[in-house]
């Protein structure tokens, strides 16, 4: 098997880390295979920021989440955020494709820290405190929050999830 399906096959969220930090080329990695996504226009409207190395502030982020008591532990956290400067009001669909373009990236994401041996989870829980976290990251107000990833060393397994069986999802196939 491919390693890119191996990695999706293999790839789960994971909740629970070790405490070993991840290295910066490690981070620079995973954010480049996010670069690297396909994108409408090739405008590639993410952006990230990264909290690593800073137990004070992933605490504080972790605590605008229901999630807090595993978030806490991650050594990293990447914050993806949508560049509303990128929209264009007499295009609204342009919206749609952004926001699928940033899905594609952070999947890009999830699955370079796979084949690194790195586990993530996609935390979409934390949106209704967007403003909260722009303030602790200290970013523009013209950043719409798209998801924070959870990135570190996986402790132990937490490989429970299942998927229906595609034939119950292909609805069409002329
Ligand atoms: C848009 C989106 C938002 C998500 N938000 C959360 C979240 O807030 N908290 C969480 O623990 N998992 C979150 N997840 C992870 C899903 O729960 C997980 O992908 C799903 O249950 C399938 O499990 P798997 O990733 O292990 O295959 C999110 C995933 C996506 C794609």
């Amino acid at each position: 098997m491919s390693s890119v399906m191996s990695c999706i096959l293999e790839r789960r969220s994971i909740r629970a880390y070790t405490s070993e930090e991840v290295s910066k080329d490690d981070v620079m990695l995973l954010l480049n295979a996010a670069n690297w996504a396909p994108s409408g226009n090739n405008m590639q409207p993410w952006r990230f920021s990264v909290v690593m190395n800073n137990r004070e502030l992933i605490k504080k982020l972790s605590s605008l989440t229901v999630y807090h008591k595993w978030v806490k532990n991650a050594p990293c956290l990447i914050a993806v955020f949508l560049d509303t400067e990128s929209l264009d009001d007499k295009f609204p669909s342009i919206y749609l494709k952004h926001s699928q373009s940033i899905g594609a990236a952070i999947q890009n994401m999830l699955l370079a820290a796979q084949e690194l041996g790195l586990g993530t989870c996609w935390i979409g829980e934390i949106l209704k405190n967007e403003d909260k976290v722009r303030e602790l990251l200290e970013v523009s107000e013209d950043l719409q929050l798209m998801a924070v990833v959870s990135v570190g060393y996986p402790s132990g397994s937490d490989l429970k999830s299942k998927r229906r069986d595609i034939s119950e999802n292909i609805v069409s196939w002329l």
